[in-house]
């Protein structure tokens, strides 16, 4: 949302309107080379920006999609997920995690978060694997709680950091799981593998991963979009056969897939601005350090965490504060923009009560959605906009210590 068009001191949560402004002349071009060869689904525009993403991500192989949601549904079935089995994940992501996992036929089983990451914990999910858990007559991980046999993990890349790989994929390893990466915040986020001895990319790291390119995204499209990385080259083409109608050949329908293939244009205005994504994510890794430094030492509050084996690229930048709603409402008044992401963790929302989840069973999750808060982040926020937003949080903060103080004098006197 651009808001600054409204009131002229506002600081918008995100600015969509300023890095398109300075492409505008490649991205029109886009369009024109569209509108002359008429190629608007699929063809070379697409297979170009397939190529170019899969290099970036460190993967053998990219599929473009029509979203990031259909980029796991399709991943999810890709790698043999089958109908009925269990997928485990965390409550604490957007829905379409957990939309990608049921619409594939697939039950969604949840571990809490990290408190410090907010991604996946993994002795969470090793407590699950252990104690949740139980095999099957024919040796298979059944889940004590579906009777399900539990056959795919989803790690989700958080607000742009990876999570904890290297045990993730150990834990998975030991019980024959297959890991499929939700990569949809995370384009270009690094994770440093000691079992590796190498910094790898998001997208790399799993059988498959899932990107979003919904226009808010650090490479985001002008429209829906999304894509599949994997090194596996018979997921990508099972890929390549779910996103258009189950076919290879034109009107051979060997299964019965979806219509979720990619427009050319979208995948042109991606290759356009994949060019810069890394000065982009470097700016915003500037952004966050800024604001850790702004707002170094406030007591009241919890900043990002970013362990040594990560290289964030800081999708959003998400702080912790007791007094959450009464400080983005302050800041709501000073024209500053802000977010919640998430405010209620899935398996507390309506559309799981199937579930039969209940409050208190993921108790790291149900803390961080009520007191997390999104602040401005994007690679064209100005410096001067960042030290206006810590002032008021300055200001806010202090103002909440000295009502408390005063309680505490009153109750005393
Ligand atoms: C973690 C996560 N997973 C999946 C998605 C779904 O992507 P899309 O909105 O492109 O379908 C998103 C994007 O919003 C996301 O943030």
């Amino acid at each position: 949302m651009h808001m600054s068009s409204v009131i002229p001191d506002s600081i918008p949560f995100l600015d969509l309107v300023t890095p398109h402004k300075e492409l505008e002349e490649e991205l029109t071009g886009v369009f024109r080379k569209a509108l002359v060869t008429a190629g608007f689904i699929g063809g070379p525009m697409v297979e170009e920006f397939e190529s170019a993403f899969a290099t970036f991500c460190g993967a053998s192989l990219s599929i473009a999609v029509s979203s990031g949601t259909d980029a796991l549904r399709f991943a999810i079935m890709a790698c043999g997920v089958k109908p009925g089995d269990v997928v485990v994940t965390v409550p604490h992501t957007f829905i379409a995690t957990v939309e990608a996992i049921s619409q594939a036929g697939a039950i969604p089983e949840f571990v809490d978060i990290d408190k410090r990451t907010y991604n996946m914990s993994v002795e969470m999910l090793q407590q699950f694997l252990e104690e949740q858990c139980t095999r099957g007559r024919s040796g298979q991980l059944l889940s004590l709680r579906s009777g399900r046999p539990v056959t795919a993990v989803v790690p989700v890349h958080l607000y742009g950091q990876m999570a904890d790989m290297d045990p993730i994929l150990s834990l998975a390893g030991k019980y024959s799981l297959t890991v499929i990466e939700d990569a949809c915040q995370a384009h270009g986020a690094e994770y440093f593998s000691k079992k590796l001895n190498r910094w790898m990319k998001a997208g790399s790291m799993g059988r498959a991963a899932a990107f979003s390119f919904y226009p808010g995204k650090n490479l985001g499209a002008c429209g829906e979009a999304g894509a599949v990385t994997t090194d596996d080259a018979g997921v990508a083409d099972r890929v390549k056969v779910l996103r258009d109608h189950g076919q290879l050949k034109k009107y051979y329908h060997n299964i019965e897939g979806y219509n979720g293939r990619l427009d050319a244009i979208q995948a042109g205005i991606l290759h356009v601005k994949l060019g810069h994504l890394s000065k982009w994510n470097a700016l915003r890794r500037d952004r966050a350090a800024e604001y850790n430094q702004l707002l170094a030492g406030n007591e009241d509050l919890s900043l990002p965490y970013e362990p040594s084996w990560s290289n964030a690229v800081y999708h959003l930048y998400v702080i912790r504060a007791s007094d959450r709603d009464g400080m983005m409402k302050h800041l709501k008044q000073a024209h500053i923009g802000t977010g919640i992401h998430y405010p209620i963790p899935l398996h507390l929302q309506n559309a799981y009560t199937r579930l039969n989840y209940g409050p208190g069973d993921f108790p790291v999750a149900e803390s961080a959605s009520a007191e997390i808060v999104s602040l401005p982040m994007f690679p064209q926020l100005a410096p001067d906009q960042q030290a206006r937003v810590a002032h008021e949080i300055v200001a806010f903060t202090s103002k909440t210590v000295c009502k408390l103080a005063e309680s505490e004098h009153i109750l005393s006197a």
